[in-house]
């Protein structure tokens, strides 16, 4: 026995609901983001787009111990990890901006993310983005009936660390579903073969953090703002999936 809820078609129609909101709005943010773009004007834009869809926003009111957080979406710039505050910073050429969303369809979540670039970026940059959203999808492809939770894990570090760079290891990802962060953790690293077996209807959200430089994080004043500890540049992707017995399906994808 353990604790991850398996969800019904019914709940993962609704789940799919809000992760297609979830990935409208990154697509359309991922256009949006220019040199001279203020990350408020990327977070009003994500707000009003998701009421439009009769969507809410999941993360504006999401408590934290005694933190309430009060955006709709999070931007992480440049060597931000997670949980970057909209504020009025402009956003400039060479820039990389972590942008993270959750949406509520009928009390049911959809949560995913995308690091993108403001105008030219660097070929070591890129090359950091890419490893990312790749080590992303080597996780997602062990999502399997029968594979167990580490084997996630274990393919997201193998892959960032090939590549050189290294994964955050204070923040995981999680089951998702009723609430945001449902059982379990899916760290993004570790041994394969741990942790509880993969069924199908389990809802996952799964969301490598990898920096160029060192691993450590502290946070800032603001008390959200993760940052790497060295100044290093960090990237974040994130989908919502569900086990199905023909192998992962990704709700947050258009
Ligand atoms: N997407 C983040 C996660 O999966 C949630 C952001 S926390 C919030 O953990 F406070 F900003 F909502
Ligand atoms: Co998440």
């Amino acid at each position: 026995m353990n604790g991850i809820e398996l969800k019904s078609p019914d709940e993962i129609d609704k789940m799919s609901r809000a992760a297609k909101i979830v990935a409208e709005v990154l697509e359309a943010l991922r256009g949006m983001v220019k040199p001279g773009v203020t990350t408020e004007e990327l977070d009003r834009f994500a707000e009003g787009f998701i009421l439009e869809r009769g969507g809410i926003p999941a993360f504006k009111g999401y408590r934290v111990r005694d933190k309430v957080y009060q955006h709709t979406l999070c931007t992480s710039v440049n060597n931000a990890v997670v949980h970057g505050i909209p504020s009025s910073r402009v956003l400039k050429e060479g820039d990389i901006i972590g942008l993270d969303l959750g949406v509520v369809v009928e009390g049911y979540y959809g949560d995913a993310a995308i690091t993108v670039p403001v105008g030219r970026i660097s070929e070591d940059v890129r090359y950091l983005l890419q490893v990312t959203n790749e080590a992303l999808h080597k996780g997602i492809e062990k999502a399997v009936v029968g594979n167990r939770i580490s084997d996630i894990s274990h393919a997201v570090q193998k892959h960032a660390e090939a590549a050189r760079f290294s994964i955050v290891t204070e923040f995981v990802g999680h089951g998702i579903g009723r609430k945001l962060h449902e059982e379990p953790q899916i760290p993004n690293y570790g041994e394969p073969g741990k942790g509880p077996r993969l069924k199908a209807g389990m809802a996952l959200a799964i969301e490598p953090m990898v920096n160029m430089g060192e691993p450590e994080t502290r946070c800032l004043e603001d008390g959200w703002t993760a940052v790497t500890q060295d100044g290093s540049l960090s990237a974040h992707f994130e989908h919502t999936i569900v086990v199905t017995e023909t192998g992962p399906r990704i709700l947050t994808k258009l």
